[in-house]
């Protein structure tokens, strides 16, 4: 009850108070966990439901080694963010958009789901129990991380007996090294992320697993990220490892279609919105891979990048570079009115924001 007291009054175990800051380096957050006060758990057997979850201390958990997401990679995860804004209140950046992708990911993956409702308290409850973790507005975000899993023992392939969602928590700055600099992709065309009738359009763990191979040897030759092609053609942009990719030519800004192999990211729907919202013909299509030689910028968006300018992108030996320092225009003005809009500093006309 830790959370409780701290958000009453000064905390007699942790000796903080619920306004007061962690004491840590605000300055140069990265994407690194940063271990925080409390995680939240909730477990309920196969074909039965969640019920009642609850805080407690972060920290290791224990699995059997036959849990079927250890096996069989029965897991699911999510990402999203909370900013502190300038009077110390709490913004989420639509929570329920999270539950509801879980809830459909499960599906895919046979396993029982929390309700939209239970999903959202639960991350409200993670949020405030360990709100001094929330950057300083303007520092970075808090970074919150749902999971689902598999968590009973199984031997022979079968969906697990009981079910574990947890959600920890860890503020974060910028996501790739470069920071808020342009990054430089690879586009891959050996390896693949998703095929289609497969599990690319679900978070589950399997797809981040299955993209580190092509990741590491790209980052081995200095690049920041893999650019995927789709399977069948190896003609089409799927996503980057981490985050869905846009191309702009002129007024008009594309993105790879929901196919089934894509992640629908919900910082790609925002932004294509937000697009949208400021005058741009936003398409959802099949994007040749050889627009990338004639388009004027490229941008990835995703939870943890945001919005990211893409530098350069090589494919098969060729490196197209897209401006020299920074972010193009577009993706520059979208970026703006998204983290504006994220931290509570314009109106936010969406109804996207939930507010702690
Ligand atoms: C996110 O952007 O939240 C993700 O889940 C991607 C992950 C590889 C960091």
């Amino acid at each position: 009850l830790c959370y409780l007291f701290c958000a009453l009054t000064k905390c007699v175990e942790c000796s903080s108070e619920a306004s007061e800051l962690a004491d840590i380096e605000w300055d140069n957050l990265g994407f690194g966990l940063l271990p925080t006060d409390y995680m939240y758990m909730m477990k309920c057997s196969q074909g039965g439901n969640f019920s009642k979850g609850e805080l407690q201390r972060f920290g290791n958990i224990e699995l059997n080694p036959s849990a079927g997401v250890l096996n069989y990679g029965q897991g699911l995860f999510e990402g999203l963010k909370a900013y502190r804004k300038e009077d110390g209140n709490i913004l989420l950046f639509r929570p329920e958009e999270n539950a509801l992708r879980m809830r459909q990911g499960a599906e895919r993956m046979c396993m029982p789901a929390p309700t939209v409702d239970q999903f959202v308290e639960a991350v409200k409850e993670t949020v405030l129990a360990n709100k001094r973790w929330v950057p300083p507005p303007g520092k970075g975000s808090l970074y919150i991380r749902p999971l689902l899993m598999g968590s009973g023992a199984v031997l022979g392939l079968a969906p697990a007996p009981e079910y574990t969602f947890l959600i920890y928590v860890s503020p974060v700055g910028n996501y790739f090294k470069e920071g808020v600099a342009p990054i430089n992709l690879i586009v891959e065309h050996e390896l693949h992320r998703a095929t289609p009738g497969g599990t690319g359009g679900v978070k589950t763990i399997g797809n981040y697993a299955a993209v580190l191979k092509a990741q590491s040897a790209a980052k081995a030759k200095g690049y920041s990220d893999v650019l995927y092609l789709d399977c069948v053609h190896k003609k089409y942009l799927e996503e980057v490892s981490s985050c869905n990719i846009f191309v702009v030519k002129g007024n008009v800004i594309s993105t790879p279609a929901i196919k089934g192999t894509i992640l629908p990211g919900i910082t790609r729907k925002s932004i294509i919105d937000v697009a949208r919202s400021q005058g741009f013909q936003v398409e959802e299509r099949f994007v040749p891979v050889d627009e990338l030689l004639d388009a004027d910028e490229v941008f990835c968006t995703g939870t943890a990048v945001v919005v990211s300018p893409v530098g350069s992108i090589t494919y098969k030996g060729k490196r197209v570079p897209y401006g020299v320092d920074g972010f193009g225009a577009v993706a520059q003005q979208l970026y703006s009115v998204l983290t504006r809009l994220q931290m509570g500093l314009i109106d936010d006309k969406m109804n996207w924001t939930v507010e702690l």
